[in-house]
């Protein structure tokens, strides 16, 4: 019956999620075992696997000592578990950035910004000596495009988000798509004040040309597009192993 079939799929759903969650756990959890040590400064990006991330930080502070450097995002998480607050400009180097993705390559590539969070965390990233990324087995890919299926997101300045989007679309085809605000209110508004363009993308060859490319076209404020920048991997997997691709 439609009620047995519901209850079926109801079921596996949340089978599926539970294993996921898992699996986000497993990654952050051994993430943060085995690239934190004491008295470093730690920064933190966004999203629901960093959760675990900082979870696992908490339980480690009597020995760990972290400080973390962070966004705004995870402000309220990191006050929660009583652990200390910091920023750039006490902190200008990170020893370590985690953070989770939407998508890791087999080059180490990244597309985030799914949750509508990217220039922050790339400048996290990018100011650390060691990026470690953390994710479930379903970000694990050999090419972008193979799992995430909503495009690269590429933040704008409100006032260009036409023009660039002509430009990309003309320059390196598919399709470009003005993220709305799940009430279809009106656009989606990111942590800088700015615009989200998900760009669907067409056989891509080289994304470091792509990326630099992108971020040259006047109103690009960042991509999502993380190149060279992650030094290590974890994977949750299915099984409960944790793969790690450096
Ligand atoms: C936010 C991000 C997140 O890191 C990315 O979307 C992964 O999130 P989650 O851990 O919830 O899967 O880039 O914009």
């Amino acid at each position: 019956s439609l009620s047995c079939c519901t209850h079926v799929l109801g079921f596996s759903q949340s089978a599926a999620a539970n294993m996921a969650e898992e699996a986000k756990k497993l990654a952050a959890y051994s993430a943060v075992d085995n690239n934190v040590q004491n008295n470093q400064a730690v920064g933190v990006g966004s999203g629901s696997t960093i959760v675990y991330a900082v979870d696992r930080l908490a339980q480690l502070l009597g020995e760990l000592k972290p400080m973390l450097s962070l966004l705004p995002q995870a402000r309220q998480l990191i006050l929660q578990h009583g652990l200390a607050l910091s920023d750039l400009e006490r902190h200008p180097e990170l020893d370590v950035a985690i953070d989770g993705a939407d998508e890791v390559d087999a080059q180490l590539t990244l597309i985030k910004g799914g949750g509508g969070c990217l220039t922050q965390e790339k400048i996290i990233a990018g100011n650390s000596k060691c990026f470690v990324v953390i994710a479930d087995y379903r970000k694990d890919s050999s090419v972008l495009g193979e799992q995430w299926k909503k495009g690269v997101p590429i933040e704008v300045i409100p006032m260009a988000y036409v023009p660039v989007s002509r430009v990309i679309a003309k320059r390196f085809g598919g399709e470009v798509n003005l993220r709305m605000a799940v009430s279809k209110a009106g656009p989606v508004v990111t942590d800088n004040s700015n615009f989200i363009l998900d760009w669907k993308f067409e056989d891509v060859q080289n994304w470091s040309e792509v990326n630099t490319a992108i971020k040259m076209i006047p109103g690009v404020v960042e991509t999502g597009l993380f190149v060279n920048m992650a030094e290590r991997a974890y994977f949750g997997m299915e099984d409960g192993s944790v793969k790690v691709r450096k």
